[in-house]
């Protein structure tokens, strides 16, 4: 597992950002699976003014990890909040766009979107395989909408299961383990102080790193890019 830390969120954005230049470069369709919540939305902010012009976009076919289930205009929709942060500012084409039909009823959208990515992505160990995976980890060490309370989840058979938030009670579609660890490449984004206790528990195996979902991602195959405040415990 490699891992970068970096001074603050915006040089890891521009990390981020010479990665998917060098992606788009030497391959002409990368299929991506975004995170969502409030850490990517700096990063999208920096790529959208700052990298229009380096990433080949149209190369690019976006996918999330984890959607709330919620209409896509929805304040907590990942669509709604990647669409105002990356899509509109670069007019990504819908083309390009295979959102989780959050409108829908959970099941639903879980079963349209398994539909969607079995149809869209090519099959690799008989399972669909991402080009890249963005992951983000949550203060409770849960990844794409997989809780520890519902750490199970992480080994369906299933591309996607319907996940609860342990708080809110909110339903989540999610990506399983099987799918996130089949990708050829896996980026953890990790910003912020609140993150520190569950980063260096998993990085360093302790405590109980066993039981977060974030413990479970391919090793191998993921980098963890950090700030120094995510970093801040690690020896
Ligand atoms: C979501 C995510 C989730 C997120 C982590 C970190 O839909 O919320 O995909 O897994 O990446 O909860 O969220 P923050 O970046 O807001 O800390």
């Amino acid at each position: 597992m490699k891992r970068n830390i970096f001074t603050d969120r915006e040089a890891l954005a521009r990390f981020f950002g010479d990665q998917l230049v060098q992606l788009t470069k030497e391959n002409e369709k990368v299929n991506v699976a975004l995170s969502g919540g409030s850490t990517p939305q700096v990063i999208f902010n920096v790529l959208a003014k700052e990298y229009a012009d380096k990433i080949n976009w149209k190369a690019l076919h976006f996918y999330w990890g984890d959607e709330r289930c919620v209409a896509p205009e929805h304040q907590e929709s990942n669509f709604r909040m990647t669409k105002e942060h990356l899509f509109d500012p670069l007019k990504i084409s819908d083309k390009n766009i295979f959102r989780v039909k959050g409108e829908l009823s959970p099941d639903a959208a879980c079963a349209d979107y398994i539909n969607t990515i079995n149809k869209e992505l090519p099959i690799v160990n008989d399972l669909p395989q991402f080009d890249l995976m963005i992951l983000g980890m949550g203060d409770d060490g849960h990844t794409a909408s997989i809780f520890p309370h519902q750490i199970e989840l992480w080994d369906s058979t299933n591309v996607c299961e319907v996940a609860t938030h342990p708080e809110s009670g909110q339903k989540r579609v999610t990506l399983t383990g099987t799918v996130i660890n089949n990708s050829k490449e896996i980026i953890f984004l990790v910003t912020g102080s609140n993150k520190a206790e569950k980063a260096k528990e998993i990085l360093e195996k302790t405590g109980d790193y066993n039981s977060y979902p974030a413990f479970k991602v391919a090793p191998e195959k993921t980098t963890w890019l950090m700030d120094e405040e995510a970093a801040k415990l690690l020896k």
